[in-house]
């Protein structure tokens, strides 16, 4: 059994999760707040302990630099006072567990105890990997800040589609998923010295994948450490002369001596529940770092709502009108739900009296865009109380200051893996307990809060303990591909902490196999499994762009590509939907999504360019953002205008931009080219059809879709422009389960290219029957 040492002591009330036992149970709300606070910590003690700190960093704000001031807050945290033991820790184990709560400072702190301990000498590096891109940004912003240090120097982020880091970069915060690729390239990681793995709690498919692949390269690098030593030790002893040796160790290019090195790891986590990981890493040591947590009054709601979007809008409201300040923190599930709700706080907040304090509304979504994410960290002016708008993100990935009131709506948005049928689906679920808790932990940070879960205590006690790790719930063609082209042939003896369900790697492997991505024998083929690894693409896409390649229509999908990597282009405001559907009816195709999507980056593109922004579409809102540039101001203003016009998200077209911009870069690496099938729909049809063949649906007598696949009954999602119109046969992109399966992103083909484009998978005569209508 590992040891857990106390690192810290410190203010640690409740169950360790901001609850405060046997509080808050059952009291009414939604009109009724519960009774005055009587916690375990006194108010007043609660409140001395905040007066403490304010006074830390508030008291010479007049004379300290920007950076003092940080500095004073760095001090403050829980995890200051335990660095030198934390270090030694980290020194003494090849992997360490650590466990804080939220806000202790491990995200921020920890790589700077390790920077400063010397573990990014001779040019190595410590990567700090992030469930989320979200994270990873603003992390590595605040911690560069904190440094002193540009974002992209000392300190930098490397996330899917943006790298941020340069020669210099030292500390390197990154995607769990961005690190499985840099281990791709280099096997051994020998550019790190340590490597952090960040929310490990979280389990997401990519952490679960590092585990195992970086247990081996601890195995390999200790080998290769060994056998170094002993030649160093055989030089010595045949005579030869060891600084020839140091002299050949410093000169090559990879220092032989720094690539062999051991690797070390840090597993972070903010839950308790350490026993999984310790035992999976071979019995390591587990160290803890007590934060401050308040105690938070948990209210519950009398009855199930119907409609939990309702209940957030008033509920803020009514915090808003009748408690004492604080911010507030609501959990919603997506970017569509969060826009949607930052509009209908902003326009009810805008009939407020004018007595009121003022609302001030800020989302925080894994798609907005960076330099937007940081604004949830600034503090709201004098008077006006901040609502942050966030998807399980702020769960614990970020610590926001200031929050003292939390909403908790109870759900999440979660893959979801039926390995039978081999579908994938997005759906909406309730939370773990531990989620909840976790949540709710977040009104506690700073000073007593409370939280307002919008479903039945009842219900609460039925949610899950905790969630399920994703590469239980989701499609692993992905993984599968990665593990093949590390030449790990052998996926289910793979060491996973928790395994999948042999049938779910199974059914990987034929998906992958009916993409032409692996041999008969079950290898990675080559060039076509080898090319799709290198996209950091969805199989099905990777392919899909290598087809497209060959018929003659890459340029459109590059553009469907990237468009189906961003949340929708398209919002439609409930008050305005009329005039958002005339908007959207001048890029429609009557072939479906995939043809309207590629017209509305054609417009936004054309349009970029006749402002003078030329190809790059999306760099011109970058540079304005950054430049007094007259000219950009110019080209920004009239392409966000373009954008409100027509009611498509600017954010996230010049997301798709971006995106479009880098893939094409893997394209040309790989030595083909992008061509365009100009007008020629027809062409580009059956490349989609040839694509997204696994992805077909065909109209049955009683007027329902059948994936072709699955067997499953689908219905078109009533966002499609095919919506209502029943083609005989689609290809879609999205299966989104509500009350029913729907599909989205689709497009209308002949259900003879089925057979004709991939004969491997569907037997002619099983469909060239007439259309059944
Ligand atoms: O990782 P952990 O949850 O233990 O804490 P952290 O993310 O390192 O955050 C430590 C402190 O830094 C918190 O008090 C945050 O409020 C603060 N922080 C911030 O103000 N701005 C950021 N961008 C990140 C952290
Ligand atoms: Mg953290």
């Amino acid at each position: 059994m590992p040891s857990m040492a106390p690192l810290s002591s410190g203010n640690k009330n409740g169950d360790g999760n901001g609850n405060v036992p046997g509080r808050g149970n059952g009291v009414p709300f939604g009109g009724h707040w519960g009774p005055p606070e009587s916690t375990s910590a006194t108010p007043s003690a609660a409140n001395e302990a905040v007066g403490k700190r304010k006074a830390t960093t508030l008291l010479p704000q007049t004379r300290v630099t920007k950076r003092q001031a940080l500095l004073n807050q760095r001090r403050a945290l829980p995890i200051a006072s335990v660095e030198s033991e934390l270090v030694n820790h980290v020194k003494k184990n090849e992997t360490l567990v650590v466990i804080g709560e939220t806000g202790s400072g491990k995200t921020t702190q920890l790589p700077q105890f390790l920077h400063s301990a010397g573990f990014c000498k001779g040019g190595m590096m410590v990567a700090i990997t992030q469930p989320r891109r979200v994270a990873a940004i603003t992390v590595a912003t605040r911690v560069a800040e904190e440094m002193g240090v540009e974002v992209g120097q000392e300190v930098g982020y490397s996330i899917r589609f943006e790298d941020c880091t340069s020669p210099s970069t030292q500390l390197k915060y990154m995607t769990d998923g961005m690190l499985l690729r840099e281990a791709l390239l280099d096997p051994l990681l020998s550019r790190y010295s340590l490597v952090v793995i960040d929310e490990a709690h979280e389990r997401t498919i990519h952490t679960d994948v590092l585990f195992g692949l970086l247990k081996g390269v601890q195995k390999r690098r200790q080998a290769a450490s060994t056998a170094t030593k002993s030649s160093k030790k055989k030089a010595a002893t045949t005579g030869v002369a060891l600084k020839d040796l140091q002299n050949l160790l410093t000169t090559s290019k990879t220092p032989l001596e720094k690539k062999n090195s051991a690797l070390k790891l840090v597993v972070m986590s903010a839950t308790l529940d350490t026993k999984g990981f310790c035992e999976y890493f071979n019995g390591a040591e587990a160290v803890y770092v007590q934060g401050r947590q308040f105690p938070v009054e948990i209210f519950y709601t009398f009855t199930p709502e119907a409609d939990y979007l309702d209940a957030a809008l008033l509920t803020t409201f009514q915090i808003h009108l009748e408690e004492i300040p604080g911010d507030i923190l609501l959990f919603l599930t997506g970017q569509e739900e969060i826009e949607s709700m930052e509009r209908l706080l902003k326009e009810r907040a805008s009939h407020l009296s004018p007595k009121v304090p003022k609302l001030l509304v800020v989302p925080i979504y894994a798609a907005l865009p960076s330099e937007q994410q940081m604004r949830v960290f600034q503090p709201a002016p004098d008077g006006t109380r901040k609502v942050i708008l966030a998807t399980n993100i702020a769960e614990t990935s970020l610590t926001i200051p200031g929050i003292r009131y939390v909403i908790d709506p109870g759900l999440v948005k979660a893959r979801a893996y039926n390995p039978r049928t081999g579908v994938e689906s997005l759906e909406v679920v309730p939370v773990s307990k531990a989620q909840a808790r976790q949540r709710s932990g977040r009104a506690g940070r700073e000073r007593p809060g409370k939280c307002f879960r919008l479903y039945t205590e009842d219900l609460y006690r039925k949610l899950e303990d905790s969630t399920v790790p994703e590469i239980k719930r989701c499609n692993l063609a992905n993984v599968v591909l990665q593990l093949k082209a590390f030449g790990i042939d052998d996926v289910l003896g793979f060491d996973f902490m928790d395994k999948p369900s042999r049938i779910a790697i199974v059914k990987s492997l034929e998906h992958l196999y009916s993409l032409g991505a692996l041999t008969d024998e079950g290898k990675l083929s080559d060039p076509i499994g080898t090319r799709m690894a290198r996209f950091p693409l969805e199989p099905m896409y990777a392919k899909a762009m290598l087809i497209s390649c060959e018929m003659g229509c890459s340029e459109e999908m590059l553009a469907t590509v990237s468009m189906m990597s961003v949340d929708s282009v398209f919002y439609a405001p409930r008050d305005k939907l009329q005039e958002a559907n005339n908007a959207r009816n001048r890029f429609i195709s009557a072939d479906g999504d995939h043809i309207t999507l590629i017209n509305v980056l054609r417009h936004y593109i054309q349009e970029a360019e006749e402002a003078g922004a030329g190809a790059g579409a999306g760099e011109a809102e970058d540079t304005s953002s950054n430049s007094n540039s007259n000219e950009n101001k110019k080209v920004f203003k009239r392409i966000r205008s373009w954008c409100t016009a027509n009611f498509i998200n600017a954010r996230s077209l010049k997301r798709a931009v971006d995106i479009q911009k880098q893939i094409r870069g893997y394209v040309e690496g790989m030595g083909l080219t992008i061509i365009s099938c100009g007008d020629d729909m027809l062409s580009f049809r059956r490349c989609l059809a040839a694509s997204f063949f696994l992805n077909a649906a065909r109209r049955q007598l009683d007027g329902t879709y059948r994936a072709l696949a699955s067997g499953q009954s689908v219905a078109i999602h009533p966002s499609s422009v095919l919506f209502g119109q029943k083609p005989d046969c689609v290809v879609f992109n999205e299966l989104v389960r509500t009350n029913r399966s729907y599909i989205r992103n689709i497009t209308r083909v002949d259900s003879l290219w089925l057979p004709e484009l991939a004969p491997h998978y569907y037997a002619a005569q099983a469909l060239n029957t007439p259309c059944q209508s």
